[in-house]
């Protein structure tokens, strides 16, 4: 037979196949977004869970940009083996050394230095010229080399950048010793011709491109994030940043799952593969949304609720006759776990055990017995046990948001066409306790009110949201709340049959990351000012 070209990708019908790297900046970019704050303890899940998954390389923050993102980029790269570990860093001696730092212990390390490089950024923000950008792009590129195992450089909207000085950026960072060179869609403006011209461009004109790994990182204002990082690939990038459901700056980033899918879905069509398992690219998704409280749309492209589900008759007809008439991915392969009601009172150990496996949980011997205990409870309330329940059950509460105020009691009231009240007592770990009553619109107001009286923290709200955990009047709420707190935001979430329980609960996490936070975290400047993300 023939052998054909494939158009998208002559190399794509060779026998030998290139590997596409995954570089995730979810806890980055993505926690840079507004509503995905993380604490400390949430990255650092999360980036366990990213290096379960396979991931490359893990972003893990702007170690200058607070005294806790350089806690965090170091606490993952103390602890998380695997990934190479990777810190942002503008182009400045200072940005650079601190990421150095945060890095130290890591298995793997990577400075991502930036600067921008088009015309409109380089005149109007940092009125520099090009040349001057250049030289700051070396010197940092080589200040970096000194500090890590790998440097990555990125030229700031990229795509809005002349190519034959992206070309003459490229070759003067690859010279100065980068080993990554990536080109960002930094406000989502490009389309996936155009990103593919760009690729191939800086391909043939670049001297030595080949010692430097082509990257990507697109975002998503027009809705072609995905498409212009596969178009990236298909011209040669070999490397991809995305993050886990495409969460990030404005309308997000590429999503991680979705490139994956249509790189493994079209394989013949790309010839590349990627070091995904792809069968926890579902559990590491819910992982993510329940730990930071917000719901994935169900018609999410590869891990939304409706993904696997077909409810047309003249569909439901075809793939009775074959799965492949409507089906291109099979659930199995992205770990697509269909809610089901699975446990009950009478069900034991190893049901529950057998069951958050399959929900992408593995709990040591440790950790089932504390679940145990906390799921018999559970099930002694309700009924019928649901995954979700189970998986709000796995992922227990923030341990940097435990203390030092906890909930001794709570009894609220509410009178239809009236007022409601609420009183609450609260224990101090120092030993001392408050308790407050106050009135209120609605019994959380009221409960939200006293909480504030009792801790003398006042709580600027800016999101609050109560969602049903399973089925049923019995199911479990969960109460997530985002307060404003001097430019940050800070979230609380809670779990409960009783919902007013579940948004105290919230409130009072958020109560205790604040008082937790050091004063120079408190006075800590918006992250990143002055750079386009
Ligand atoms: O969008 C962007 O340009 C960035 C860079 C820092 C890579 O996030
Ligand atoms: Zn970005």
């Amino acid at each position: 037979m023939q052998k054909t070209t494939n158009p998208f990708n002559p190399s794509a019908t060779g026998a030998s196949r290139d590997r596409v790297r995954i570089f995730d900046t979810t806890l980055r970019d993505g926690e840079q977004a507004p509503g995905f704050s993380m604490s400390r303890s949430q990255k650092k899940r999360i980036a366990q869970a990213l290096a379960e998954l396979g991931v490359d390389i893990i972003e893990a923050g702007f170690a200058n940009a607070s005294d806790d993102d350089f806690a965090s980029v170091k606490a993952i790269a103390d602890e998380i083996r695997g990934p190479t570990i990777c810190a942002l860093a503008r182009c400045q001696n200072s940005d650079i050394e601190s990421a150095g730092r945060a890095l130290a212990s890591a298995q793997r390390s990577r400075i991502h230095v930036f600067i921008a490089t088009s015309d409109l950024h380089r005149e109007h923000k940092l009125g520099m010229s090009k040349q001057q950008v250049i030289d700051a792009a070396i010197a940092s590129v080589r200040r970096a080399r000194d500090l890590c195992d790998e440097v990555e450089f990125s030229a700031e909207d990229a795509m809005r950048t002349d190519p034959d000085y992206l070309a003459e950026v490229m070759a003067a960072v690859i010279e100065a010793g980068a080993t990554t060179f990536n080109v960002p869609d930094t406000v989502g403006y490009t389309t996936p011709a155009e990103m593919g011209a760009q690729i191939t461009y800086l391909k043939q004109n670049v001297r030595d491109c080949d010692k430097a790994v082509i990257s990507v990182h697109c975002h998503n204002d027009l809705g072609m994030a995905v498409a212009n990082s596969l178009a990236a690939v298909a011209a040669g990038a070999r490397q991809v940043e995305c993050t886990l459901t495409g969460i990030g700056e404005r309308a997000g980033n590429a999503a991680l799952e979705e490139v994956v899918m249509a790189l493994k879905t079209r394989s013949e069509l790309y010839g590349v593969d990627t070091g995904i398992q792809t069968s926890r690219l579902y559990p590491t998704a819910r992982l993510m949304s329940n730990l930071l409280g917000f719901t994935l749309a169900r018609n999410k492209a590869v891990i939304g609720e409706n993904a696997f589900a077909h409810e047309a008759g003249i569909h439901q007809h075809g793939m009775l006759k074959h799965r492949g008439t409507y089906e291109i991915m099979k659930p199995e392969d992205v770990g697509f776990a269909k809610s089901q009601l699975v446990l009950g009172k009478h069900s034991g150990r190893h049901a529950l055990r057998e069951r958050l496996s399959t929900l992408g949980h593995e709990t040591s011997d440790t950790q089932l017995d504390e679940i145990f205990t906390r799921f018999k409870t559970l099930a002694d309330k309700k009924r019928e046990v649901f995954d979700n329940d189970l998986e709000a059950l796995a992922l227990g509460r923030d341990p940097e948001a435990l203390g030092p105020w906890r909930i001794a009691s709570l009894n609220c009231t509410s009178h239809l066409g009236g007022m409601s009240s609420a009183s609450v007592k609260l224990e101090h770990d120092d030993g001392g306790s408050a308790s407050e009553a106050s009135i209120g619109d609605g019994p959380v107001h009221a409960v939200m009110h006293a909480i504030e009286r009792a801790t003398g923290c006042t709580l600027d709200i800016s999101d609050f949201q109560v969602r049903s955990l399973g089925i049923g009047s019995d199911a479990q709420g969960l109460a997530s709340l985002a307060v404003n707190h001097q430019g940050k935001e800070i979230r609380g979430n809670g779990v409960s049959t009783d919902i007013v329980e579940a948004a105290a609960q919230a409130a009072l996490e958020v109560v205790n990351r604040i008082e937790r936070m050091s004063p120079q975290t408190q006075e800590a400047p918006t992250k990143l000012q002055g750079a386009a993300r």
